[in-house]
């Protein structure tokens, strides 16, 4: 597929056409940056969800789940230098007013700006080339000079009173942090020891200042990130096994390889010791899909500074005590999902001239496994039977009961949400209890009798 405005705008209309994803708040105009699921979104959604888990939880006896809350003490804030430090250059055009994040209007040009510039070294970048910035809504090159914009949401949360708790809650920024000030919890309440790692997945919050690129960023999204907890000798190496690990994670998910590459952090903060990006070929570029991150002991000391309890780890054998150094890996499941949308979107020419769109899904995805149709639907004896058969296979998988226009028509509808199985029940069936299974990337199809279907569909999702 070609990365182009003209792909992602496709992809944006097919997914509100075919309920995966909608604007937020749409009948009132839609709430900028802010974006829901619909039904077959929140399937997927909600496979990659169990996809991530499965690889990260389930498969790793040393590293365990964690589901804490949004809201926390603002003094988390505090300690993870997000009060202070967690904000994006803002400027707005004299024109029409449109505010803009300068360091992507810089990139837009080529030009790059490093995150830990100061205020004053971005507003050098913006005045050297203030000819050649466009405002992106009115095409001035007139910007106000850049602002630090802190991106936490705040809340009121437990301000009944003008006069009590003054201090801003704020909605969580990065779901790390739950992870980090339960660091003692974990220890104290499981059997874990240095080396594990605590899982967590998430909705975080970010006052992002421009809205762009549908769900790559958005401004109520999730995470999925895994802190590792090592010792300080073993943490490099940590890294480089979960590096690697999480490139074969993209791979298992069935991610084109050839849509995927490392882009290594030029300049770190100062407490990391590496930080590399998995980036995915999206239709406006690569851009980063996941971190990955060696960040020291940094996180534990801090909030063991700002708590006063004490974030270490006694090495039960040898009695040594250290604060464990972190090695994390983190990626948003709403870029998880772009990734997986544009690679599976694929547009067809048929044999017979005719084209369709298919959701070439790996099966553990697909938001519909399985659906079932009686060939007609004014022919009482053919649905019951459908429904049987759908009745039966529902208890197991996600699947879909579709009786409306013809087969063909019904097999189209199906292969553009990316179900890898269509069953039809025909008069054939009636008399002899066979179906036709039909495949959704090579459109094949087969006999199978009803009652083998249990065993045909736990060989191929059972896998
Ligand atoms: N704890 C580390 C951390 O939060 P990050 O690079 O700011 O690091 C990690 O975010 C991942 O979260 C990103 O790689 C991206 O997949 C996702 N992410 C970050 N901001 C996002 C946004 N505004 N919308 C959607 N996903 C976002």
């Amino acid at each position: 597929m070609t990365n182009d405005i003209d792909t992602m705008n496709k992809i944006v209309s097919f997914a509100k056409r075919r309920g995966f994803v909608f604007p937020s708040s749409e009948i009132y105009g839609g709430f900028g940056a802010v974006y829901d699921f619909g039904p077959y979104g929140t399937e997927l959604a909600k496979n990659i969800r169990e996809f991530w888990w499965k690889k990260m939880v389930q498969e790793n006896d040393n590293i365990v789940g964690l589901d804490s809350s949004i809201f926390m003490s603002p003094k988390v804030w505090e300690a993870s230098g997000h009060v202070g430090g967690f904000s994006d250059p803002l400027s707005e055009c004299k024109q029409c007013h449109t505010r803009v994040r300068v360091d992507h209007l810089l990139e837009d040009i080529g030009v790059f700006a490093d995150e830990k510039m100061t205020e004053g070294e971005i507003n050098e970048l913006l005045l050297e080339n203030k000819e050649k910035l466009r405002c992106p809504k009115c095409g001035s090159s007139n910007f106000s000079e850049a602002k630090s914009f802190n991106l936490l949401v705040q809340s009121n949360l437990g301000n009944f009173t003008s006069d009590w708790n003054k201090e801003p809650t704020y909605l969580r920024g990065e779901t790390c942090q739950g992870i980090y000030v339960n660091f003692k919890n974990v220890l104290d309440s499981t059997r874990v020891k240095v080396p594990f790692g605590i899982a967590q997945i998430g909705k975080a919050f970010r006052n992002e200042i421009t809205a762009r690129q549908f769900i790559f960023r958005k401004r109520e999204f999730e995470q999925m990130e895994m802190q590792m907890f090592v010792h300080p000798d073993d943490a490099m190496d940590t890294y480089e096994k979960w590096r690697e690990k999480r490139w074969q994670y993209y791979l298992e998910m069935g991610i084109k390889e050839e849509n995927l590459k490392w882009h290594e952090h030029e300049n770190l903060v100062f407490y990391a010791k590496a930080a590399w990006d998995i980036e995915y070929k999206f239709p406006f570029g690569f851009k980063e899909l996941e971190g990955i991150h060696a960040r020291g002991d940094y996180d534990l000391t801090q909030h063991a500074k700002y708590s006063g309890k004490k974030l270490e780890y006694r090495n039960p054998q040898t009695g040594e005590v250290f604060v464990p150094h972190v090695v994390e890996t983190s990626v948003g499941l709403d870029r998880t999902f772009l990734a997986v949308l544009t690679d599976a979107y694929v547009e067809e020419k048929l044999e017979d001239g005719k084209s369709r769109t298919v959701l070439k899904l790996p099966a553990n995805l697909a938001p519909i496994k399985i659906a079932v149709f009686p060939l007609m639907k004014n022919k009482p004896e053919l649905v019951a039977k459908a429904r049987e058969v759908f009745d039966e296979l529902k208890m197991k998988y996600m699947c879909e009961f579709d009786d409306n226009g013809n087969v063909g028509k019904r097999y189209r509808r199906q292969d553009e949400i990316g179900t890898p199985y269509c069953i039809t029940i025909d008069f054939d069936t009636l008399e002899t209890g066979v179906v036709t299974v039909r495949d959704r990337d090579t459109m094949e199809q087969e006999k199978v009798n009803i009652k083998e279907l249990p065993s045909y569909f736990r060989d191929i999702f059972d896998k």
